[in-house]
């Protein structure tokens, strides 16, 4: 496999990196450099030419802009995408300097994810959208996700378990379908769809950010996905999976710097929309994340990995817990918000 690529003879080693859950990646070290080489999950990503392609486009065009990203190596045949007994394979540039974190409570480095992640939808505001290809359709459609979760519920034995969890999905169906409704009014930009913390490289020495990386679900959107999943997982003070459910709290100080980061990066191009949609984007897009769990959880776990038989059950009830956090002091998020809009303003930005 790696006797394709131009830096072979100079291999020194190479050895499994990083903490990814998707993809298998090695870290190969060189005389002439560092690269890391990913076999792609086919089950995740199916269209994986197209997966690719979108990659390249976007990271071209970030390079383009004099924006830092992934750096594609190509084969000796200047294949970008490289298919070796029903495995699909693909290399980068290994990104120095930097590094992924698993967890942080410290909200500096949320200032500075929140910054990545504005300055991935800044540097790709006029970016030609109809080039990218869906690779994954109905990614983000909520009330998708919803009507899927009650296709489920007649003549299962287990929602007995969860009684509750589903009656407090179906109490928030006409506030899915009001927000899917006022998505029409928002603009489709290039959005990442992965914007948890290990998907963001970090300068070691600075700890400022240096780019968003795992381009994989690259796709047209709406950028309110990007920062409302990473707010999601980055306010809440409890792990995903955590089973007592008091501990599942937001984190103030996290939810204002990951926020104000993502802002000052974005506030030239956001419409008025987007402006007033960015909290209740945050609280869907929870919602959504327990609905995928619960409805895991009735289909027997069939797409996230379980350590044991309730796994997913508990980290549905996690995320709900979370809605219910913020649903209780929403105004308190709503203001914080507008609070740092208002500075920006203020500012001229
Ligand atoms: N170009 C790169 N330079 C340095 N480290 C990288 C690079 N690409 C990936 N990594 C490391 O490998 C980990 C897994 O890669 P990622 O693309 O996120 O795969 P997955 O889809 O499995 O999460 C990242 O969290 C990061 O630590
Ligand atoms: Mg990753």
């Amino acid at each position: 496999m790696l006797k394709g690529y131009p830096f072979y003879k100079y291999i020194v080693n190479y050895h499994p990196f990083g903490n990814g859950h998707i993809n298998k990646t090695y870290l190969v070290e060189t005389t002439i450099g560092k690269y890391i080489l990913q076999q792609i999950n086919t089950n995740v990503f199916k269209k994986t030419k197209y997966v690719m392609q979108n990659i390249d486009l976007v990271t071209k065009y970030i390079k383009m802009r004099g924006g830092k990203t992934l750096e594609i190596v190509k084969d000796n045949h200047g294949k970008k995408l490289k298919k070796v007994e029903n495995c699909y394979w693909r290399c980068y540039k290994y990104i120095e300097g930097g590094e992924t974190l698993e967890i942080s409570t410290d909200d500096k480095i949320f200032y500075e994810i929140g910054k990545a992640i504005g300055d991935f939808s800044f540097l790709l505001t006029d970016f030609p959208i109809k080039k990218l290809k869906i690779t994954i359709p109905n990614f983000h459609n909520t009330l998708k996700r919803y009507e899927k979760l009650f296709s489920l519920i007649n003549n299962n034995a287990k929602v007995n378990n969860c009684f509750l969890e589903i009656r407090f999905v179906s109490e928030h169906k006409l506030l899915i379908k009001e927000y899917m409704n006022k998505l029409n009014s928002v603009p489709i930009r290039v959005t990442h769809n992965d914007t948890k913390l290990n998907n963001i490289m970090i300068n070691s020495n600075t700890c400022q950010a240096i780019c968003l990386i795992d381009l994989d679900t690259v796709m047209p959107g709406s950028l309110l996905f990007d920062y409302g999943d990473a707010i999601r997982v980055a306010i809440n003070k409890a792990k995903e999976d955590e089973k007592d459910l008091r501990k599942v709290k937001i984190n103030k100080k996290i939810f204002y710097s990951l926020s104000k980061g993502f802002l000052e990066k974005t506030y030239p191009i956001l419409t008025d929309i987007e402006k007033e949609l960015l909290f209740e984007s945050a609280k869907i897009i929870t919602l959504e994340c327990g609905i995928r769990f619960l409805t895991d959880y009735l289909e027997n776990d069939v797409y996230f990995k379980t350590d044991y038989p309730n796994h997913n059950l508990i980290r549905a009830k996690n995320q709900f817990k979370l809605v219910k956090e913020m649903e209780r002091e929403e105004n308190i998020y709503q203001n914080i918000i507008k609070s740092i809009l208002k500075q920006l303003e203020n500012k001229g930005v």
